[in-house]
Parts: structure tokens; sequence; C-alpha cells
């Protein structure tokens, strides 16, 4: 039995910030920021956790669906950027759901978290363990931004999205295969310096900025390039696909330029590949699952189109997934 998304959606919050709100603060221009990454603008939330925003993404994907809080059987919530430490987000937003029968946990694979948790709220139902899986990616990276970094800062926005995970009816469709790939040497590259077991929280942590998103943009940029592309290639190769097949690419919007190379390996041409660097940045774990509703609700997918969802993240994290899409098209 595969599983199937039965339902999706996402939420953003609504305050813009476009790159001329950078250029107002920062060494920065508008022409720098699009011509190296294709971001124009992106939201943050301010007050709130990262729960604020999973919370109507989670309501939304439900009601879509047309069941109730209580149907869901657990709660996965990927995130760099949980509420707090303990208790889980995935916990916390249990709670403000109403979810009383779910459990559930956090999984921190970065940009690749919604991917790893997709892979295993379908595991979970493969294997009967579970019926109804909410699958949920979301990140407030305004939380560990240093808005004086123009390096990273311009890079990120908060946001995120959910899917609903069942039982599919037909083999033929759903999450049909997964590449999945970690390598932990790329932790000096990309990572939060304070504010874990390593280095906890002091007053001088604070003072030296260590709390926010450090990274060595060129060096992740190489290696997300070909790590993106190697295994979006892999999954079309295992699963027979030539590039007529594929439907829609659906990448972590990290970077233009990275997602151009991954589509281009592909053989794909640029009208199938899922776009909205440009209105929300870099979302980390929030990209795909934002992209996905998106294209869900302007009625561009539609039954049995083929899928390919990709990312490339900090860890490193990386990794393709085959999703055969059930649900019919919107109008
Ligand atoms: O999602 C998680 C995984 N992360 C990624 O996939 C991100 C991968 N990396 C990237 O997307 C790109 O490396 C960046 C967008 C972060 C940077 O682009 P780049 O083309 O690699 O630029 P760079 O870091 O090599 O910097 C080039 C120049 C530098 O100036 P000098 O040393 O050449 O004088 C930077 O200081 O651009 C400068 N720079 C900026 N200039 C204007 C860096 N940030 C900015 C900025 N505005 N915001």
């Amino acid at each position: 039995m595969k599983a199937a998304i039965t339902a999706v959606a996402h939420w953003v919050p609504p305050t813009v910030y476009d790159n001329h709100w950078f250029e107002q603060r920062i060494e920065t221009t508008d022409e720098w920021i699009r011509t190296r990454t294709g971001i124009r603008e992106r939201r943050f939330l301010g007050e709130g956790g990262v729960t604020d925003i999973l919370l109507p993404a989670a309501q939304k994907t439900l009601e879509r669906r047309g069941i109730g809080p209580e149907d869901v059987d657990v709660i996965i919530v990927a995130t760099v950027t949980g509420d707090r430490i303990f208790p889980s987000s995935a916990a916390i937003l249990q709670r403000k759901l109403g979810a009383k029968n779910a459990w559930g946990f956090d999984l921190g694979g970065a940009c690749s978290g919604f991917l790893y948790a997709l892979s295993t709220g379908a595991s979970l139902i493969e294997s009967g363990a579970a019926r109804r899986v909410l699958v949920c990616g979301g990140d407030k990276m305004s939380a560990i931004l240093n808005f004086d970094d123009r390096a990273t800062c311009v890079l990120f926005g908060d946001g995120g999205g959910c899917v609903l995970l069942e039982p599919g009816e037909d083999d033929g469709f759903g999450v049909l295969d997964s590449v999945l790939k970690m390598d932990g040497n790329g932790e000096p590259f990309l990572h939060q310096k304070a504010g874990g077991s390593l280095q906890p929280p002091t007053v001088e942590t604070v003072q030296n900025r260590l709390h926010y998103v450090y990274q060595e943009g060129q060096t992740v940029f190489k290696s997300a390039v070909k790590g993106m592309a190697d295994v979006s290639y892999e999954i079309m190769q295992r699963n027979s696909l030539t590039a007529d097949d594929v439907a829609w690419l659906i990448p972590h919007q990290a970077n233009l330029r990275i997602i151009d190379a991954t589509a281009e390996r592909m053989g794909l041409s640029k009208d199938k590949v899922m776009i909205n660097i440009d209105r929300y940045g870099n979302t980390t774990a929030g990209t795909i699952p934002i992209c996905l509703s998106e294209l869900y609700e302007q009625g561009r997918i539609g039954r049995g189109d083929n899928l390919v969802l990709a990312s490339f993240g900090a860890g490193y994290t990386w990794g393709a997934i085959l999703v055969k899409w059930s649900l019919e098209r919107t109008t």
C-alpha cells in the first residue's frame, strides 16, 4: 500500500519585505539580490512562533479533506525554528489544532526537512502504524537571521505548509519513491553556532551574535548544485522516467541558479519547474509544501501527474521524492 497526499495547504505571513527594504538598511541592491538569488520579496511574521505559521496551514489542510483535528493520528513538524527547544512544535501544534488523538514529533532536516518528513510519514502509512499523518514543514527564519549580515539576511523568509497522508486506494499513486542523502561533513559551512547543548546561550554568545544562521554561501552553492541535480536525475533513472514523463519539478527554493541547474540535468523545460522564490525567498522546510499548495490551488497539477520534489540544505541533507499526484485538478 502506498501513502497518498489527500490534502495540501500553506500559509505565509501577510507582511511583505521587498529588496528595497534591505537597501535602506544594509550595503546591498535589489539588482544583486535578484540576479544572484532570484528573490524579489519575502514575508516576515513578527510576533509569534513557527506553530503560528503552521496552525492556519494545518487547519486549511484538514478543512480541504473534510475531516476534524481529532481524526489525525500523527503530526510531524519539519523545522529548524521550533517555538521552543522543547516541547516539540508538534506537541504545541497538536494542542492548538485540537488534534487530541495524535502523537508526533519534530524533525530537524533543515531545507530537506519536509522531504525527510514526507518519507517518514509515508512509511508510517505503508506499515499500517497510522492512517492519517499530517506532515508539516515550515520555518520562522526571521527568528535566526542577523539583519546586519548581508550575505544571509536577504536570502530567507517565513512560511510553511502541510500535507495529509492517507492509505492510497490505488498503489500506482502517492509517494512512490524516495532517494534521501546526508553528509555531516557539511556542518562547518551552514549552521547556527550557539543555542544548542554544545554552546548553550550565554551573554557572550548573544553579544557575539552566535545565534544566527551562519553560511559560507559559495561552498554550499557548489554542493547544492551537484547534490540536488544528482538526486533528481537518480530518481528519474531508477523509475525509468524521461523528461516527458515528469509533469513538475518542485524544488527547494534557495537559489534560482541551483534550481535551473537541476532542471537542466533532468532535461526539463522551464515551464515544468515550480518557482516562487521571487515572492517568498527561502523558507527552509516551508518551500516545498508552499510550492505544492500553490500549484494545487492554481489548478496546475492534476491526477496522474508525476512530481519530483527535490531539496538540498544544512547537514548536508538532500534528496528527491517521486509523487504520483492523486487529487483531481482544481478549476
Ligand atoms: O537553503 C539552504 C542551502 N543554501 C543554499 O543553497 C545557498 C547556496 N548559496 C547561494 O545561494 C549563493 O552562494 C549566495 C546567494 C548565498 C551568494 O551568491 P554568490 O554568487 O555565491 O556570492 P558570493 O558569496 O561569492 O559573494 C560575491 C560578492 C562578495 O563580494 P566580493 O567579496 O566579491 O567583493 C560578497 O561580499 O557579493 C557580496 N555580497 C553581496 N553584495 C550585495 C554578498 N551578499 C551580498 C548582498 N548584496 N546581499
